[in-house]
């Protein structure tokens, strides 16, 4: 129901679409945390911002999940390879993403790690963060200096920052992005994992236009939905709409080249789109028959058909000239 006062059509609705939008975030934090405890991929921190899922996610869910957290990950990789750490990351619509941790763990923290998230997500982790000490401890580590800002909106250290914002305005991202120490002379790698998709194809390209003409060396990696016009996808479009969440985006995820035209139309000099069959089948043999091992997979098909229905898309600029357009799988 609207709040009284209100027209019900309008900012009611808006305001559940976007309550809608944030419940995605522990809809992918739960699955991740299922599959990371059947064995999927290691992930210590997950436990303390999810609580573990009620009932078993199906294997080609936990499958998915696997392909989806490898893709990024290859992609963020290379990229820090190519930099040598010495660049930023953005990650947009981060939810409860647990990187900066691993890659603290695994010594290739980037200068800095920004995450962006509505306020209500962010006052969430940051409760997590000050309350649990195996987040807190590797914040306190990798900062020096003066002290660090927390409070329940925002959080500010030397190596990582979380900010409350809305990323259909890139005005209001940009300022609160630069009051933390955002460099936009750095390279900077920008992630948007299954987010794109909750806003309108206006917004986000207006979103990737900010991005593209904010930093002269950039790379942009963005996991999503695509072959979204056949009958598989509609279902799937029905299903979240059942829960009240409508995928505003999802004429940009019809096909893989209406993916990559987005990019380039935006600002970006080279774009690249791939579905996650494709990640899955890019995977070393020893982990396929690792991950096969797991758990036994009655529906083969339905797992192709899931892969095939999300991609990867990744972009780049390269003014520095360090050959990000050669970065693949
Ligand atoms: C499906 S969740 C994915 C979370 C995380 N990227 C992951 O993959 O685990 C989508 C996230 O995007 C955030 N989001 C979507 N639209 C947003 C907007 N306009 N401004 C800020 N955050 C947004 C949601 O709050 C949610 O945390």
């Amino acid at each position: 129901m609207a709040a009284p006062g209100r027209d019900p059509f309008h900012a009611g609705s808006a305001d559940e679409a976007d309550e809608a939008v944030r419940g995605t975030c522990e809809d992918a934090s739960v699955c991740k945390r299922f599959a990371v405890s059947v064995g999927y991929w290691k992930d210590p921190y997950i436990q303390y911002f999810v609580r573990q899922a009620k009932e078993r996610k199906a294997p080609e869910i936990n499958r998915g999940y696997y392909a989806r957290v490898h893709g990024i990950s290859h992609l963020l990789k290379a990229f820090l390879k190519k930099t040598e750490c010495n660049c930023q990351v953005i990650n947009l619509g981060a939810g409860m993403d647990t990187m900066f941790w691993r890659l603290k763990d695994e010594n290739l923290l980037p200068r800095k790690y920004f995450e962006v998230d509505f306020p209500t997500i962010v006052t969430r982790k940051i409760y997590n963060i000050k309350s649990k000490p195996p987040l807190s401890k590797p914040i306190m580590e990798s900062h020096s200096g003066e002290s660090l800002l927390i409070d329940a909106h925002s959080l500010d250290s030397c190596r990582y920052s979380i900010i409350g914002a809305d990323l259909r305005s890139s005005s209001e991202l940009e300022e609160k992005l630069k009051k933390f120490n955002m460099d936009t002379q750095l390279p900077t790698l920008l992630i948007t994992e299954c987010v794109l998709v909750y806003m309108t194809p206006q917004q986000s390209a207006s979103l990737l236009k900010w991005a593209a003409s904010t930093f002269q060396t950039a790379m942009f990696i963005n996991y999503e939905q695509v072959n979204m016009a056949d009958r598989f996808g509609q279902i799937m479009i029905e299903n979240l709409q059942r829960r009240q969440c409508n995928l505003a985006g999802v004429e940009v995820c019809w096909s893989l080249e209406s993916q990559k035209e987005r990019l380039l139309l935006n600002g970006w000099e080279t774009a690249n789109a791939i579905d996650m069959m494709k990640v899955y089948s890019s995977l070393p043999q020893a982990d396929v028959k690792r991950i096969e091992g797991l758990e036994f997979l009655d529906e083969k098909e339905l797992l192709e058909q899931l892969m095939q229905h999300y991609c990867i898309s990744w972009a780049s600029k390269d003014s520095s000239n360090l050959g990000l357009e050669t970065i693949t799988f």
